[in-house]
């Protein structure tokens, strides 16, 4: 709990809230859809987007205008996209985008995701899609649709995105898998690395110290414990690797999906300014108390 008897109240309003760490980096939250916030910010104000959208029929995060739920993976895939068409806009000339995403089976077996707890889990990418009536791309049940992929080719032919890298992260220690399983159990996800223009800020070193690493990342899949706010986080480590490489030391850093905040929280601790834009009031009253502790 904040010691600031003004926070206190802050917290009960919908934002946005602005504030500034013990020494003076500043960040800004605002609570709203992704899409409508980002028009509302000034073109290339950051240098650094950090962020992982919800994962297509993944898991329900129980507000209205929610990404994710998309009756259709066209559906699915422009909602992405349109977001990411913002970010462009708000990014500067030399701006970098790291994209987390994750995939989805489509099992078709006719009982749309509730939100028992069970499949409110983040299972990265190993939960099927149960609608009966199929996600639109005509695929057989038991398939993998091929989401990161198809978001990141609507992006770089779409739009100007330069897709210069897709990361592999290999989730080291993920959640396991149900015991029988007809296919290897899946430990990667993507993270791609968009640039906004053929010539972009990016230091090669840490990956030069890293040695092997370039662009497999094995980084254990153990987020923060976030109090019960269970907004399926990565971890900090990842975010450190993105920023490292590419946003420079005091360059701001977006993340239009923050969840519990972490790309933010990582943002401020190494003195760069970080925005976020979180749909879930409470996700967003977490992220203020935290960052708040900064
Ligand atoms: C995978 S989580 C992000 C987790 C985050 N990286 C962290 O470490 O906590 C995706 C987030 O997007 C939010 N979200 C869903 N639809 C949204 C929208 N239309 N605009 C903004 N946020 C949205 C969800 O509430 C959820 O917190």
């Amino acid at each position: 709990m904040s010691a600031n008897p003004l926070f206190e109240n802050r917290v009960e309003s919908v934002g946005p809230w602005h504030g500034e760490t013990r020494v003076g980096v500043k960040w800004s939250v605002y609570e709203g859809d992704a899409l409508a916030v980002l028009k509302t910010l000034p073109e290339k104000g950051h240098n650094c987007c950090i962020t992982s959208p919800p994962y297509y029929w993944l898991r329900n995060y129980g507000v209205d205008n929610q990404i994710g739920q998309e009756e259709t993976v066209t559906e699915y895939v422009k909602a992405i996209s349109d977001v990411m068409s913002q970010v462009y806009r708000v990014l500067k000339d030399d701006g970098l985008l790291f994209l987390n995403l994750g995939d989805t089976y489509y099992s078709g077996k006719g009982q749309s995701q509730g939100l028992d707890r069970k499949s409110s889990k983040r299972r990265f990418g190993l939960r099927a899609v149960d609608k009966s009536g199929g996600v639109g791309v005509g695929m057989q049940r038991k398939s993998i649709i091929g989401i990161p992929w198809r978001v990141a080719i609507e992006m770089s032919s779409n739009q100007k995105w330069v897709l210069r890298s897709a990361i592999i992260w290999h989730r080291q220690y993920c959640l396991p898998e149900p015991k029988r399983l007809d296919r290897p159990r899946r430990n990667y996800e993507h993270v791609f690395m968009f640039a906004k223009t053929r010539k972009y800020y990016f230091n090669r070193q840490p990956l030069l110290r890293r040695n092997v690493d370039e662009d497999v990342w094995t980084i254990p899949a153990r987020p923060k414990q976030a109090n019960g706010v269970d907004t399926a986080p990565y971890p900090d480590e990842l975010v450190q690797r993105c920023m490292e490489i590419g946003c420079p030391e005091g360059g701001s850093v977006l993340d239009p999906f923050a969840g519990s905040g972490t790309t933010l929280r990582v943002a401020l601790e190494s003195g760069r300014p970080a925005t976020g834009v979180e749909l879930n009031p409470n996700f967003c009253h977490y992220i203020v108390k935290e960052l708040n502790k900064t």
